[in-house]
């Protein structure tokens, strides 16, 4: 019989309660003991487990978050971290250790499995930022908020002829910012991999936009360029009223869409499968309209192809005459 465990690691994101059940439900179904690690790796190294039944995890699909707490963990980023961890999942004699997260995440696991430890990772972060994966589990419901944000912000802004700022999060990415402002209809978007060298470009496309009859703006700013107060502050002193709203972590909460549930479902299911064929450190990946499996070692060193980025860009700024 063979013993797995799951923890959720880094920032929290909408949809990994689903991956959670998926690995419960789907270990069970093949005879596996399957241990809930206690917020991610630090629980880990503290021992915060507990061997978790099929109705552990009833009723838990539809909320956001997770429910087996995350955390950051600089002790993971320590040899001596490291060896507790390792130390833990030796002793409860684990098959497999099934991780859910972003990068920092996939990092732990890859040290891990250096160290003889099996570990199956999957993508979760509302960011989109990772290099192994067409998708990462989270950031439908991330983009979702944001554009109920937007929504909101539309109708305020709207009524007052102002100019609205939103600051969306994404760390050094841009995905969750290109989304939200082409999904939103904003006029323009600031993002890191195209850093502005200032403001001035951004400030002439509202005012060529107020010039041809616009009577309100949106302008989406991601928090790896930031700024946004000082910009809506930039932008009032020129005669046009402005206000930012930060969404920060708003946008993390909430209610998982279809889309995240069924990515985290459809993951944590086949990283069950591949612990039962016999894989050894593999991640689940969805590349090309198909979920992969392939080594964590690939996962970790893939380098992040942005073209769309650019054709996004293009398409925004077309779309916002
Ligand atoms: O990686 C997810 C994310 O929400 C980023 O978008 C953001 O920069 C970061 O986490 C915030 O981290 P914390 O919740 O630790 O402040």
């Amino acid at each position: 019989m063979k013993k797995i465990g799951i923890l959720t690691s880094g920032g929290d994101a909408p949809g990994m309660n689903a991956i959670i059940r998926a690995v419960v439900r789907a270990g069970i179904e093949n005879k596996m003991t399957v241990y809930g690690i206690k917020r991610g790796y630090a629980g880990l190294i503290n021992s915060e487990f507990e061997e978790m039944s099929a109705s552990d995890v009833s009723e838990i699909i539809q909320h956001g978050g997770t429910v087996l707490r995350t955390a950051r963990c600089p002790e993971m980023e320590t040899e001596e971290g490291q060896k507790r961890a390792a130390d833990v999942v030796n002793v409860l004699r684990l098959d497999a250790l099934i991780v859910a997260g972003g990068d920092g995440t996939f990092k732990g696991a890859d040290v891990l499995s250096r160290m003889g430890i099996n570990v199956i990772g999957i993508p979760a972060t509302i960011d989109l930022d990772m290099a192994c994966t067409e998708y990462t589990v989270g950031f439908d419901t991330a983009v979702n908020t944001g554009l109920e944000a937007i929504n909101r912000l539309r109708d305020t802004s709207n009524s007052h002829e102002r100019c609205s700022v939103v600051e969306v999060m994404g760390r050094d990415a841009g995905y969750i910012a290109l989304w939200c402002a082409l999904a939103g209809g904003a006029e323009e978007v600031l993002f890191p991999e195209l850093k502005p060298e200032g403001n001035a470009d951004v400030i002439k496309q509202i005012m060529d936009n107020r010039a041809k009859g616009k009577r309100h703006n949106l302008i989406v700013v991601a928090e790896g360029v930031g700024g946004s107060q000082a910009l809506a502050k930039e932008i009032s002193a020129l005669g046009i009223q402005s206000r930012a709203t930060i969404l920060g972590h708003l946008q993390r909460g909430g209610m998982p869409t279809a889309l995240d549930r069924m990515h985290g479902s459809v993951m944590g299911y086949y990283a069950v499968k591949a612990v039962q064929a016999g894989e050894k450190n593999k991640a689940v990946v969805y590349t090309g309209g198909k979920y992969k499996l392939i080594n964590l070692k690939d996962a970790i060193n893939s380098v992040k192809q942005n073209e769309d980025i650019g054709k996004m860009y293009e398409m925004i700024k077309v779309l916002a005459i």
